[in-house]
């Protein structure tokens, strides 16, 4: 069968699930064109409304990278963010498992901090990996989805046992 490649692109040395390298040994030289990746997204940005551009660029554990940039609407309730540009662009071409996301904004001082709604889309896929959020300059600081949203709800929650359950859906 013809190797069919769904994301964009690749981040070479990032697909330690496959090396199998604890997290002590992993090489991190991913995490700088990652965060380019998310730059070169953020040309992108359909933002004619608030003027304010965002890339996003998310790696799966298998070396893929999915990007996006927000992407605004005249009803703009409408807008999406890049974050979840590129979670649904990755999870539409059948990736559920991501080891990092890198966000980037043209903000001079400050590293581009991820919006409520976006912290709770990217913890649907788990709460241990990482969000590099960064500055124009290439600096980023890393956090994990738990270090940016704690005692979260997620998919496990729904699982769990209740005191009452609706038997007919009503
Ligand atoms: N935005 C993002 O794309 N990601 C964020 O994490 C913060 C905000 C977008 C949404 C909107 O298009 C613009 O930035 C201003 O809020």
């Amino acid at each position: 069968m013809t190797d069919f490649r769904i994301g964009e692109l690749r981040v070479d040395g990032a697909d330690t699930e496959a090396r199998n390298h604890s997290s002590e040994e992993e090489n991190e030289d991913w995490i700088k064109p990652l965060i380019h990746q998310s730059q070169g997204a953020k040309e992108f940005a359909y933002c004619p409304y608030s003027k304010f551009r965002v890339g996003a660029a998310l790696l799966a554990h298998d070396g893929t990278v999915f990007t996006g940039c927000n992407v605004e609407n005249a009803s703009y309730n409408l807008g999406l963010c890049a974050e979840r540009t590129a979670i649904a662009k990755a999870v539409s071409g059948g990736y559920r498992s991501f080891k990092a996301i890198a966000i980037a904004s043209d903000l001079e001082d400050q590293f581009i901090s991820p919006c409520g709604g976006c912290r709770q889309f990217m913890r649907e896929f788990g709460d241990h990996w990482s969000v590099y959020l960064s500055k124009p300059d290439g600096s980023y600081k890393a956090m994990t989805i738990e270090d940016l949203l704690p005692v979260s709800f997620g998919p496990e929650d729904l699982k769990k046992k209740r005191l009452f359950t609706t038997e007919n859906g009503s």
